[in-house]
């Protein structure tokens, strides 16, 4: 037989398989399992990955022996009944008690789950904790071992919310709420992000879930359902004087002040988060201004305007904003 020129098959697969494999501590990784949810999966995969090995297999060797073996007869019917219909049968009977059997597994039945609710917007994600009575953004911090329900939703578009190492994707469809159950046994930083195409910025949709021992956590929230604290210098009072008169307050939420639009993340523990922008870029007061002062640039497509502010006014209203912890 004649070889394909230039097609190296063996190593293509062996390339396709290594794109999968690369990962490192902070790559999330669908490989590297930290909850049962994520480890049942895993389990699946190389289960129907065998399966689909041996199908492949056999099937290779029957088209060999079709090509290259001595005919010698015999009754096609049962290379038919067997080959087409007996072996795909039992791998398929198979494939379907594994996925079922994985399904219960982790289909989430806990009684009395944390229930977050996390809202897709264009392009961040609002997150509340109806228990605790408070609200933050693009960051989820859970207690580990415990169970944990999230109600998935959306405001404008279809998103998806996938946290490799735990397990999770699940779309986020308008008018809709999807629930799901999992817990993380490691207490640690989880990257996550959205998987469905959202807009321009989908790539720049990211989310932490930071996992702790129910001590932090709990020392976590008494300080998120605290409310902002009242401006107590020169500086910051003229910071918060401009936040309000730049307009800030029509689409952001400090609890505790006069600001409280729903549009945009609150802001009230804003310093608490590791990220701005959905994980864009570290929050520093450094990147806080080049954020404020021109979000575009940093994350093109994002819907904040950009605040039109004087040197000394922005310098004042990041003291202010470094308050927020
Ligand atoms: Cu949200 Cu992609």
């Amino acid at each position: 037989m004649k070889r394909l020129s230039g097609v190296r098959p063996a190593w293509s697969l062996f390339l396709l398989w290594l794109t999968g494999c690369v990962t490192t501590d902070q790559t999330p990784s669908t490989l590297h399992p930290q909850g049962y949810v994520a480890a049942e999966m895993l389990t699946l995969t190389y289960i129907l990955l065998a399966l689909g090995g041996i199908g492949f297999a056999v099937f290779i060797a029957v088209l060999a022996y079709g090509l290259w073996g001595k005919p010698r007869g015999g009754n096609l019917h049962n290379w038919i009944i067997w080959g087409g219909i007996v072996f795909p049968a039992i791998l398929l009977a198979i494939t379907y008690f594994f996925t079922i059997s994985t399904l219960r597994a982790i289909a989430g039945t806990a009684d009395d789950p944390l229930i977050i609710e996390v809202v897709g917007n264009q392009y961040w994600w609002q997150v509340s904790y109806p228990e605790f009575g408070f609200e933050t953004a693009n960051e989820i911090h859970i207690p580990i071992n415990r169970p944990i329900q999230l109600e998935l939703k959306s405001a404008d578009v279809y998103h998806a919310f996938w946290l490799p190492e735990l397990g999770i994707k699940r779309d986020l469809v308008p008018g809709t709420t999807n629930t799901y159950q999992f817990s993380a046994d490691v207490a640690k930083q989880y990257w996550g992000l959205c998987s469905e195409f959202c807009g321009i910025q989908h790539a720049n949709m990211l989310l932490l879930v930071i996992g702790q021992e129910q001590a932090d956590f709990d020392q976590w929230v008494a300080n998120q359902q605290q409310d902002a604290p009242a401006p107590t210098t020169e500086l910051t009072q003229r910071g918060y004087d401009i936040y309000i008169d730049a307009q800030c307050a029509l689409c952001h939420t400090i609890r505790g002040t006069e600001s409280a639009g729903n549009t945009a993340p609150d802001l009230t523990h804003l310093n608490s988060r590791l990220t701005l922008g959905a994980g864009v870029t570290r929050n520093s007061i450094g990147s806080l201004g080049g954020w404020v002062a021109n979000p575009h640039g940093i994350k093109p497509g994002v819907l904040m305007p950009a605040a039109q502010l004087t040197g000394e006014e922005l310098n004042a209203l990041l003291a202010y904003l470094q308050t927020l912890r």
